[in-house]
């Protein structure tokens, strides 16, 4: 959006993802990536085989959480406003001193690199990223180490994802390393220092870490290297650094650690996973510059509650601080509503694995595009030009589902 309030007509109009579809069709030429999300799902799964996909596809305890945050969107409706002439439409956003061409973002995901094809889904998202503007939150999990990752993002910022170790000296180096590579800010995850009960991965014992897998960012590090050598560790061979690994992982941050935290970059500093409004709070109040609300996707802790009945009220103890939303966003449907109800930001989780798993950057930067098409379109029949007009007034409670 311009200074004045009207559409920028230079951003991208996602909505004509549709036209080169369609386009295409006249030439006899149809969609080689599944166009909705049951079907992305399904041939994804098909090529992972039972271990990754148990892994990706997979939750806590019996998944009733990650079930019921896909279900909970269908309880809101948008309402649709007429005579507004919503025919360019600006889905543009600023967070952190970001102008970002959309409100998408990727959520960091730390299977990547095992994700067919290739080995190498880390380096081949931020080619996605580059390729269509959607920043990439990169996971601490990695495949290849997060310098090389942020090399192929081109113009598109990144974002660097931090699973805080129990040594602070290799937090701060992962950190500094980051800052480096020229990430924008660290996201550091809160609900995942321990893994949660997943019966689906306990079926396989298919844990990928603790086989030396997706630990290049410990591996390539210097601080981790010198711990792990002083331990005993063969760091030439990643199996025996993996139990290293483990027992450095996860620190159970206690409020007593955020002055810390923040004191460790000079970079805008998100927390994940924040879903009670008091702990929003407390957090901004402790020097934290955003929040981020999601539950995980549902892989940490069961019997919770749909991350996006939780928004509303972190948006109101944010007060104006961003809000970055994930968990259960399968639909361009659902990046509106998250925005209506006041998130900043919205990520997409698994939808963009499978894209990877189906396309490698083509399949990525197709489930991106198709989100935000669907989001575009859904702004210009609905009738709402700018992410600024989706305010609480354009969704209502719905009693009724089909
Ligand atoms: C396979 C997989 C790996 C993930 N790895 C990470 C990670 O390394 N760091 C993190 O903060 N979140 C991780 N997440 C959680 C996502 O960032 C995000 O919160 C979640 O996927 C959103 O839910 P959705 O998949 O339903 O969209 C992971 C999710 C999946 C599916």
């Amino acid at each position: 959006m311009t200074a004045n309030g009207r559409v920028d007509a230079t951003v991208p109009h996602w909505g004509t993802y549709q036209n080169e579809i369609y386009l295409a069709g006249l030439g006899g030429e149809i969609p080689r990536l599944p166009m909705t999300y049951a079907e992305l799902e399904r041939s994804a799964q098909g090529v992972l085989g039972a271990a990754l996909t148990s892994y990706i596809a997979g939750g806590a305890g019996n998944e009733q959480t990650q079930r019921v945050n896909v279900t909970a969107f269908d309880r809101y409706g948008l309402m649709p406003r007429m005579f507004v002439k919503a025919t360019e439409r600006d889905l543009s956003v600023d967070l952190f001193g970001m102008h970002l061409p959309s409100p998408l973002l990727m959520a960091p995901v730390g299977v990547l690199g095992l994700t067919p094809p290739g080995g190498h889904g880390d380096i081949v998202t931020a080619q996605a990223a580059a390729a269509t503007g959607v920043p990439m939150i990169a996971s601490t999990l990695m495949s290849d180490p997060m310098e090389q990752v942020a090399a192929a993002l081109g113009d598109t910022p990144g974002l660097f994802q931090l699973y805080t170790p129990t040594d602070r000296g290799l937090a701060e180096s992962l950190v500094s390393r980051a800052e480096a590579a020229g990430f924008r800010a660290i996201v550091v995850t809160l609900d995942t220092w321990v893994p949660g009960w997943r019966p689906r991965d306990l079926a396989h014992s298919q844990f990928p870490q603790l086989r030396g897998h997706v630990l290049a960012n410990y591996v390539s590090d210097p601080v981790f290297r010198r711990l792990a050598a002083g331990a005993g560790a063969d760091l030439d061979d990643p199996r025996p650094v993996a139990p290293y690994w483990a027992a450095v992982f996860g620190n159970n941050l206690g409020w007593d650690d955020l002055a810390w935290l923040r004191s460790t970059t000079d970079l805008p500093l998100v927390v994940k996973g924040v879903c009670h409004p008091d702990d929003a709070r407390r957090a901004l109040d402790g020097g934290v510059d955003g929040i981020y609300c999601s539950n995980h996707g549902g892989r940490q802790a069961n019997g919770g509650i749909p991350a996006i009945d939780l928004l509303a009220d972190v948006v109101r103890a944010a007060d104006g601080a961003p809000v970055i939303f994930d968990s259960g966003v399968r639909q361009g449907e659902h990046i509106i509503k998250a925005l209506a109800l006041g998130a900043t930001a919205v990520a997409v989780g698994r939808p963009y694995v499978y894209g990877l798993a189906l396309g490698g950057r083509d399949g990525v930067a197709h489930v991106l595009r198709s989100l935000l098409a669907e989001a575009d379109l859904l702004m210009a029949v609905d009738g709402y030009p700018t992410v600024a007009d989706l305010t609480p007034d354009a969704v209502r409670r719905v009693t009724t589902t089909g």
